[in-house]
């Protein structure tokens, strides 16, 4: 696909289409369960974005003082905040942004309670529901030895005084399935204490806008769950599915070096700096109008812009040979992606712009110089 030569290199890119069209999944799920979404700041923070977001989710989640500071100032509606160990003083200042605050652990909870008022937002406890079903360790809250909440044997028989609600993340990318089996581990070791519960949060990692995601089956699972427990109110808390799919990262070939049986094409964009789950993760991103390199074909590897030695990613066939000044459209790139990036290296950061359903661009925001250097003193 061209893009409009109205968009810079580098630039990250949200399109308003594939946006509004996970925004009607949500619509959906909330019309048609009982549930409330909220979204979680830490996989997807572009406030620009929020006007569009603010009719259809019920607020935004935060887990630290300055997104609960950017959920307050620019989300509005609910702030959910949960940290794995506040500092007082960041209390202080989240309580009154805060409607609902959500403590790690048992020890934090008495800590702080007295810091809490009749205004205050509402109290809750991370729990750890000793199930999940994501594979890579990095991103599963429940490990054995995991510091990510509170687990059924430590709560004891007694719902500690003024707890009104349970925050369970255990979930990642997962399907409906998963958030059936957590609500029934979370019935099994937490179930005595729903009953005297205002809420149940069931965290982020409900990938509803993926395209084999069973939507009718998570709204039938929600139903049924309420159902047994009709006071309770249920919340969700997802980033990616958010911004899923919902635009690219734009960079352009600067240089070619043929090498022994491939070629590198060194970008303006890097790895490590803009796009850092590929080496993180690792995962090999979609670029648009690429593919995987058959035998015999020019296989080109991607060399970041930062100095770093494994900077690079590959392989990847073009239709045609790449050239100084193409562009490539590196896919998916708005969740966790944006809100990551470094300026490592001094290396530029990618501009921020949104292309609107009728096809016009809006550049919202361009990097320089100064923001580099006010990181540092
Ligand atoms: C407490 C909590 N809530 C919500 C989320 C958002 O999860 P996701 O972006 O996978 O939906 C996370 C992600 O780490 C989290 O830790």
């Amino acid at each position: 696909m061209q893009i409009s030569s109205a968009v810079p290199s580098p630039c990250f890119v949200l399109e308003e289409e594939r946006l509004n069209r996970n925004l009607a999944i949500f619509r959906r799920v909330q019309a048609e369960a009982p549930v409330e979404i909220m979204l979680a700041l830490k996989g997807f923070a572009l406030f620009p974005a929020f006007p569009y977001l603010r009719s259809t989710l019920a607020g935004a989640s935060a887990s630290s003082l300055w997104e609960a500071r950017l959920a307050a100032e620019e989300f509005g509606k609910e702030v959910h905040v949960y940290a794995p160990a506040y500092r007082e003083a960041d209390l202080k200042e989240i309580l009154p942004l805060a409607t609902h605050v959500t403590f790690n652990s048992l020890s934090q909870w008495s800590r702080y309670q007295s810091l809490l008022s009749q205004s205050s937002p509402e109290a809750g406890l991370r729990i750890n529901p000793e199930y999940s079903p994501v594979e890579t360790a990095l991103y599963n809250p429940c490990v054995p030895g995991s510091r990510l909440g509170v687990r059924a044997s430590e709560l004891g028989e007694t719902l500690p005084a003024g707890i009104r609600g349970f925050l369970s993340h255990n979930l990642c990318e997962s399907d409906s399935f998963a958030l059936e089996k957590t609500l029934s581990q979370i019935e099994t070791l937490f179930g005595a204490f729903l009953p005297q519960l205002h809420w149940l949060n069931l965290g982020g990692g409900h990938l509803m806008t993926r395209r084999d995601y069973d939507v009718d089956h998570a709204i039938k699972t929600l139903n049924q769950f309420h159902r047994r427990h009709p006071r309770l109110r249920l919340i969700l808390e997802p980033g990616s599915a958010v911004a899923w799919e919902t635009g690219f990262l734009v960079g352009a070939v600067e240089d070619l070096l043929p090498q022994d049986g491939f070629t590198y094409a060194m970008l303006d964009v890097s790895f490590t700096a803009h796009m850092p789950d590929c080496l993180e993760m690792p995962y090999r991103p979609e670029i648009r109008g690429a593919r995987q390199p058959r035998p015999g074909e020019t296989a080109y590897r991607l060399g970041g812009s930062s100095c770093l030695a494994g900077d690079f990613l590959g392989d990847y066939a073009f239709e045609r040979p790449l050239q100084v000044g193409d562009r490539l459209i590196f896919e998916d790139m708005m969740h966790y992606t944006l809100v990551k990036t470094t300026m490592f290296n001094g290396v530029p950061h990618p501009a921020i712009g949104f292309l609107r359903s009728d096809g016009q661009f809006e550049l919202w925001r361009q990097f320089d110089y100064s923001d580099y250097r006010n990181r540092m003193g």
